[in-house]
């Protein structure tokens, strides 16, 4: 039987590891056991790796390396952030500021904080999910002590104007937060002369291992500790350090930054690709996120009168791996709050894709992928109730 071609345009959601991080990971696993907070050889060994992966997160984002704290991920890396440093800093003020469009793990600390007390400003976006500058400075007062701003979206791509909210941020005495989970090896970054004073990173994102990630904390930014415990991470973070994940990470990272640009171009040149060859095989379709201030790899689409989770369950049938704007919670299909924020309907919502390319995406894999599209969104427009009521999207 002829095997089904795979075709992974998902590297929003996570990356396959590369071979080089590989390697390494298991060259530590097999060798470096110690325990890095152990004061022998072999935990000597351990703290040796650790540093040199600190050394290389460092060194990608302009950091010095005892600005880097490892974490869990991403995830983590914006609760300590967010929780850490309002936290810290409640005797200045309790007013937060962030965006509406930022990742749940930002939201849910927020919404978790209001429940402390403090008063959270969820700043909107525009029709391209850029955030409304304008409101952003109307609503700092002098009791704001954090602003978190994500660095690029992950549902449409769209790229904030970081330097110049960190700038505000500033101005103003105030902490800024940013995710960057989307951002680091797509975006050059130099927290110093960008004026970051937190900055949360994921390895899974960068082709890295998952479960590990990085908060940078400024030299001098108040942030109270996270997690309870040991010593660790300069009595930070406690939990012993998963060295051989910490080594892959700074491997994946230093490749991410080596090759920033030759990635870029090419993800810049199979989106060009695959946005012309799916407007040209299918009509009724809406690109989604801002047309230049954006991600390289992400292409998000809705194709009026189907619904995103038909297309989604048809192509992974077919071996092509792509995700929906919304979020499955609790049973219900809420629609993505980041196209909600962005004014798009919650029908329009409901029939979004996204695609997000990887460095071993090829032309032939887009083919591939939009003649399967082409012919998934015909079969569901054919029996398509919104369709028939509305009776207006052609085939
Ligand atoms: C923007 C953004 N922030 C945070 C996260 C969470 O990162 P992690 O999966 O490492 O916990 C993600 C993951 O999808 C993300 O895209």
């Amino acid at each position: 039987m002829e095997k089904t071609k795979i075709v992974y345009l998902d590297h929003a959601a996570t990356t396959p590891m590369s071979n080089e991080v590989y390697m390494d990971m298991i060259e530590a696993c097999g060798n470096i056991y110690g325990n890095s907070h152990s004061l022998y050889g072999v935990g000597r060994d351990a703290e040796k790796a650790l540093s040199e992966a600190r050394a290389k997160i460092a060194k990608a984002i302009g950091a010095e390396a005892s600005e880097i704290y490892f974490t869990s991920g991403g995830t983590e890396s914006d609760n300590w952030a967010i929780k850490g440093i309002a936290r810290a800093n409640r005797t200045k003020g309790n007013h937060i500021i962030t965006s509406a469009v930022e990742h749940p793990a930002v939201l849910e600390s927020c919404k978790a904080l209001e429940k402390e007390g403090f008063r959270v400003t969820y700043v909107p976006v525009d029709d391209k999910g850029v955030i409304k500058y304008a409101e952003l400075i109307k609503s700092i007062s002098p009791d704001t002590i954090l602003i978190s701003i994500m660095s690029a979206n992950n549902e449409v791509g769209t790229i904030q104007p970081i330097r110049a909210i960190a700038e505000l941020a500033k101005a103003n005495n105030i902490v800024f937060h940013t995710d960057a989970v989307q951002a680091v090896g797509a975006i050059d970054f130099d927290v110093k002369e960008m004026s970051i004073d937190a900055m949360s990173i994921s390895a899974h994102k960068l082709y890295g291992p998952k479960g590990i990630g990085a908060l940078y904390v400024r030299k001098g930014v108040r942030i109270e500790k996270f997690m309870n415990g040991g010593e660790q991470e300069s009595n930070k973070r406690a939990g012993t350090v998963n060295v051989p994940a910490a080594v892959g990470f700074g491997k994946a990272i230093e490749i991410a930054v080596r090759d920033l640009e030759e990635n870029n171009k090419h993800l810049r040149s199979i989106r060009r690709y695959f946005l012309k060859k799916i407007s040209e095989a299918i009509h009724n379709i809406s690109l989604n996120g801002h047309p230049t201030q954006r991600l390289a790899n992400n292409a998000s689409i809705s194709f009026e009168g189907v619904e995103g989770e038909s297309v989604l369950m048809m192509l992974d049938r077919e071996g092509i791996y792509v995700s929906t704007g919304s979020a499955c919670a609790s049973g219900s299909l809420a629609p993505s709050h980041v196209l909600i924020a962005m004014g798009l309907d919650a029908e329009v919502a409901h029939s979004t894709i996204r695609f997000t390319f990887g460095k071993s995406t090829t032309k032939e894999d887009i083919d591939y992928v939009v003649e399967r599209v082409r012919r998934v969104v015909k079969k569901l427009r054919s029996i398509s109730a919104i369709r028939i009521y509305k009776n207006k999207v052609e085939l």
